[in-house]
């Protein structure tokens, strides 16, 4: 069984009920998307120079955290270019076949968007060199002494490629897009902004205090806002509230497990190992997750970027380190070594 607090770090959609919450939450314009400032600003004027010329936009590339709305902003890009969005993902594009059936569906100036790209097969990834570069691709056709190569021309495209470690893909990859874009966590008044919005799309009633603590406690991150948000409407519900307030959000984070600065049992996990049995680091993040036994993967990609993002941990050269700020927030003396 997966626990609560896992259920609200996961970094996917955990179930089929909440991808369709997901799309009934999602903006479908630049002007309702949320936070992001800088991104927006940029794509309006690239979207609208791209438009006013009936060219298809530059390719984009997305990165940055789970949860942040890198999905759902490919879906506003294509909603005010007004295209067509095919979407995929890098690990179910297997073959070059696979690539070439979803190229051939689109017309001139649709967008493809491929999450996780940076888990894409290496023979893939290579076909989509020459696609994204110069609009076409060459295959071979047949097999034995009939096979042939066949010179396959594609319509202007847009690829928008969205992944958690920018890191991870190839430079030749990496080059190819015009437009790149890191989405950063969202502040406490933007997270509150899209708490307020949802409740609002769910009728959930929440008093600004309510949403102000849900907002300090989602990890910079809307996904989990939203996930909170619907746990605590069940907790209010219960204790018959008329509304969302400070006190019922509190209590129901509590039981939770998930603290004023939005940590959770894995965070405090990783933080207490890292004090307990390494004096606070410097620590790899491999023997942090053999300790703790969690992947690797997960650990740089949902625990760590926050604890660097709110200062609990540090980079050094050798490995991660525990700050003083961390120490404080668990209630523990920081012995510098
Ligand atoms: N800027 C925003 N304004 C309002 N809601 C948002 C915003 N960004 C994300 N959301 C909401 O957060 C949820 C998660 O967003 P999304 O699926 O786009 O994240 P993601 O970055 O693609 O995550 P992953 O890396 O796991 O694919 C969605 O329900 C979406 O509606
Ligand atoms: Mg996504």
């Amino acid at each position: 069984m997966v626990s609560d607090a896992e259920n609200i770090m996961s970094n996917q959609a955990t179930n089929e009920n909440e991808s369709v919450i997901e799309k009934s939450l999602r903006p479908q314009t630049l002007d309702d998307y949320i936070g992001q400032r800088k991104i927006k600003k940029e794509l309006k004027v690239y979207i609208t120079a791209a438009k006013s010329r009936s060219e298809a936009l530059d390719h984009v590339l997305l990165y940055g955290p789970p949860g942040l709305g890198k999905t759902t902003l490919a879906m506003v890009v294509a909603h005010e270019m007004g295209v067509q969005i095919k979407t995929t993902s890098g690990p179910a594009i297997e073959k070059p076949g696979d690539l070439v059936a979803l190229l051939n569906e689109l017309q001139a100036g649709d967008i493809l968007f491929i999450d996780e790209i940076h888990r894409l097969p290496k023979v893939v990834e290579e076909m989509l060199y020459s696609a994204m570069e110069d609009f076409y691709i060459d295959i071979v056709v047949g097999e034995g002494p009939t096979a042939h190569p066949v010179h396959f021309p594609l319509p202007p495209f847009t690829l928008i490629g969205a992944t958690t470690r920018a890191g991870a893909l190839s430079a030749p990859l990496r080059d190819r897009f015009g437009i790149v874009e890191h989405m950063a966590y969202y502040d406490s008044a933007e997270l509150q902004q899209i708490i307020l919005r949802s409740a609002g799309i769910f009728k959930i009633s929440i008093e600004q205090t309510g949403a102000h603590e849900l907002a300090l406690r989602s990890r910079g991150t809307p996904r989990i806002a939203n996930r909170l948000l619907k746990r605590v409407r069940d907790f209010a519900q219960v204790a018959k509230k008329p509304a969302i307030d400070h006190e019922i959000v509190v209590k129901a984070l509590h039981l939770l497990q998930v603290d004023g600065k939005g940590l959770d049992e894995v965070d405090r996990k990783v933080l207490l190992t890292m004090i307990n049995l390494y004096h606070g680091g410097p620590v790899g993040v491999k023997t942090i997750a053999a300790n703790i036994g969690e992947e690797v993967d997960t650990i740089e990609e949902m625990y760590e970027p926050y604890l660097l993002q709110i200062g609990f941990l540090s980079r050094t050269s050798r490995g991660r380190v525990v700050t003083p700020a961390a120490y404080e927030h668990l209630g523990l003396n920081y012995e510098s070594n």
